[in-house]
């Protein structure tokens, strides 16, 4: 991978190839989340990706970004027209993820910015997203993006 340094830390001297998600890129994205998450969420996969390339109930704004011929990272995540109340158009990243040998590169920053501008495109102007808290790489990495924790209060309820 060529790589300069700037002042943030080691880039790809080029841009990644960003493009938009499609059912082709399964295998690639579970696999990446598999590395991640340490499990295999292909069934999940699945659904969302059936769910994101729905197009009478969607609008795919979900991308992922191409390195060296090989899918290097994903983000994914819906749009919401008014639900749960809130009367504004939102989004919502659900996942994200980069394969481990090419994190710190920016891609991931890259991603997201292309995402937020898909987003935008589409009428949203804020974004939700959910993390663990303890998830301390997210926590940075979507704090160094301008993400900040929000009004909305996240509530659960275990069904015994
Ligand atoms: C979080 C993640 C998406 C970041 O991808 P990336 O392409 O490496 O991120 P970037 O290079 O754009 O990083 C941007 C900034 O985020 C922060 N960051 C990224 N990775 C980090 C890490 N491992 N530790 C601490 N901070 C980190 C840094 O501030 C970084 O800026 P810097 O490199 O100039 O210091 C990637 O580490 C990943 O896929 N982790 C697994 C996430 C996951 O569990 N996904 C599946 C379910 S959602």
């Amino acid at each position: 991978m060529t790589e300069k340094v700037d002042g943030q830390g080691v880039r790809l001297a080029r841009k990644p190839v960003m493009r938009v998600l499609k059912r082709e890129d399964l295998e690639a994205i579970v696999e990446i989340d598999g590395l991640a998450s340490k499990r295999s969420r292909r069934d999940y996969y699945e659904r969302k990706i059936d769910r994101i390339l729905d197009v009478a109930h969607n609008i795919n704004t979900s991308l992922v970004a191409e390195e060296e011929g090989r899918i290097a990272g994903f983000i994914m995540g819906d749009l919401y027209f008014g639900e749960f109340g809130i009367p504004e158009t939102t989004g919502t990243i659900d996942t994200i993820g980069v394969h481990p040998d090419f994190q710190r590169h920016g891609i991931a920053s890259e991603l997201l910015d292309q995402f937020l501008m898909n987003m935008k495109a589409a009428g949203v102007n804020k974004i939700y997203t959910l993390i663990n808290w303890d998830d301390f790489t997210l926590e940075k990495f979507f704090s160094r993006n301008g993400f900040a924790p929000s009004k909305r209060v996240n509530l659960e309820r275990r069904i015994p």
